[in-house]
């Protein structure tokens, strides 16, 4: 079962809860990649997803911005985001496929906990309050 948007991990912002939706299903693909061992599929999806994270990354910062958040230690949790996934994306495409149950696991857990509980509810939801103060539809001049 993989991972889906709902109300509860709404930010206060379509542009960014629209992002935030895409950027589930993403992580989906990758995960399911990574469960059929298929490495084709995997580079793909990994692919799609590190350019999306900087598209969107650009874009909360630009928002960010726009409603006088501070954003150093967010900007830094994306960076370091980047890094991680880099990472398990190089040892992944070491180990050629031939990942275990556990590693699957492992991976799967990964994604749930960064994507979920790290960017958007540690982070992103920071930025709810004073998102808030804004229309729903808010968009940086
Ligand atoms: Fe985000």
């Amino acid at each position: 079962m993989g991972l889906a948007w709902t109300n509860q991990l709404s930010v206060g912002n379509a542009i960014i809860d629209s992002e935030h939706q895409v950027l589930l299903n993403m992580v989906n693909d990758v995960e399911r990649a990574i469960r059929k061992s298929d490495c084709f599929a995997l580079s793909q999806a990994f692919k799609l997803l590190e350019n999306w994270l900087c598209i969107h990354f650009a874009n909360e910062e630009k928002i960010a911005q726009a409603i006088n958040f501070p954003f150093d230690r967010h900007k830094l949790a994306q960076q370091f985001s980047l890094k991680e996934l880099q990472y398990m994306k190089e040892e992944l495409a070491a180990k050629d496929g031939l990942w275990s149950e556990r590693a699957m696991e492992h991976y799967s857990n990964f994604l749930k906990n960064w994507v979920v509980d790290d960017h958007i509810v540690k982070f992103d939801m920071l930025m709810k309050s004073a998102l808030q103060k804004h229309p729903y539809d808010f968009l940086p001049g």
